[in-house]
């Protein structure tokens, strides 16, 4: 199991225990955080967009080109940060115990 520390839309922080191997955007929506993950993980609805904490970022896979050209789209309608990811694009493993993510604005 991999913890991982969410600041949910209205402010609230809550701790996710997620299987190894899950992809986060499937932790957090099953966990209720308010991701809903609509295209489940093909990086075409942007509704699984986190905030991940500063301290994180770089020990994070590099984004895809196409994760990048996702984010770029959300930014019309939500704040980009350096941290902003799909969670669906995240692989959850005992090297992300601890992760701390922010859930973004709904688009
Ligand atoms: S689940 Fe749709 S972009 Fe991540």
């Amino acid at each position: 199991m991999t913890a991982v520390r969410v600041k949910d839309r209205d402010g609230a922080d809550k701790t996710v225990d997620a299987d190894d191997g899950a992809l986060l955007m499937e932790a957090l929506r099953d966990a209720g955080c308010g991701i809903e993950g609509t295209c489940g993980g093909a990086m075409s609805c942007g509704t699984c967009h986190v905030y991940v904490a500063d301290a994180w970022v770089a020990k994070l896979p590099p984004k895809s080109e196409d994760e990048t050209m996702m984010l770029e789209a959300l930014a019309d309608f939500v704040p980009l940060k350096p941290g902003s990811r799909l969670s669906c694009q995240i692989s959850l493993n005992g090297r992300l115990e601890g992760l701390e993510v922010e859930i973004a604005p709904q688009a």
